[in-house]
């Protein structure tokens, strides 16, 4: 049995993968547990406004794949996860957490208690709950702007600032599964090619549901990686302040 990768070593052997290898063995429930790992990963207030996606019958991947504009990384993978953000599932996520606080709580009534409960029951639903065409948000960001002038104030309150944060979470959650991939000897692909509107019909996710990324997943062939991995030098883009 081969020796376990260190976080660095899985860190550096990940890449992107346009091509794997029909032959190789892939385990579906690998694809499983790694998910599973994923949803381990930090997310904002903890509100878990994801969803996973497996596609695996032939059929299926067949068609997103066209969906995915025909993208070999997409054509030749043995599963295809589609990452969604879920921002109708507020109400009942902001629910859980409280649920979960009262229980962790019991009959405490001190402030902490009262303040953790008050996050989910008054401002979660302030800043989640939208209207179509995001009318409350712009009332919150003049109200930010207006409380901003003389305190330290969260200034992304929008409509599309939720959305922000939903994707962020969303694709902090697609790492881990990449790596959790890796990890398990698996190859993997971040996708954002493909017909949104196409693939959010193949898979009948709600109309507010948005797809945050679609990750391919197989065994890679010798000539699956591209090209050298190339990045711009640390001291571009690492400031110190
Ligand atoms: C959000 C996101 C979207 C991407 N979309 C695609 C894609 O549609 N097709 C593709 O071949 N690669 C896609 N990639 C992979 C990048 O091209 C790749 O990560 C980058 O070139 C660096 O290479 P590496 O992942 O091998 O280190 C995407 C990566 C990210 C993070």
């Amino acid at each position: 049995m081969s020796q376990p990768l260190s976080f660095e070593q899985i860190v550096d052997a990940r890449r992107s993968v346009r091509k794997y290898n029909s032959q190789a063995d892939f385990d579906h429930n690998d694809v499983e547990e790694a998910i599973k790992l994923a949803t381990l990963s930090p997310n904002s207030s903890n509100m878990q406004m994801w969803a996973f996606h497996r596609v695996i019958s032939e059929e299926k991947r067949t068609q997103l794949a066209e969906i995915c504009m025909g993208q070999n990384a997409a054509k030749t993978a043995n599963e295809l996860l589609v990452i969604t953000v879920t921002p109708d599932k507020w109400k009942q996520r902001a629910e859980m957490n409280a649920n979960v606080i009262r229980n962790a709580f019991g009959d405490r009534d001190d402030d902490t208690a009262k303040r953790a409960l008050k996050y989910y029951e008054k401002l979660i639903p302030i800043i989640y709950n939208n209207d179509k065409i995001g009318l409350r948000g712009l009332g919150r960001k003049l109200f930010s702007a207006w409380v901003g002038r003389n305190k330290p104030m969260v200034r992304e309150v929008t409509k599309e600032d939720v959305r922000v944060s939903l994707h962020k979470s969303a694709a902090l959650a697609a790492m881990t599964f990449m790596y959790a991939m890796k990890n398990k000897g698996y190859d993997t692909c971040p996708l954002e090619g493909f017909d949104s509107k196409r693939a959010k019909k193949l898979l009948g996710l709600d109309n507010s549901d948005q797809i945050c990324m679609i990750i391919s997943c197989g065994v890679s062939t010798p000539d699956g990686i591209y090209s050298e991995r190339h990045r711009v030098g640390a001291e571009e883009v690492i400031k110190t302040h």
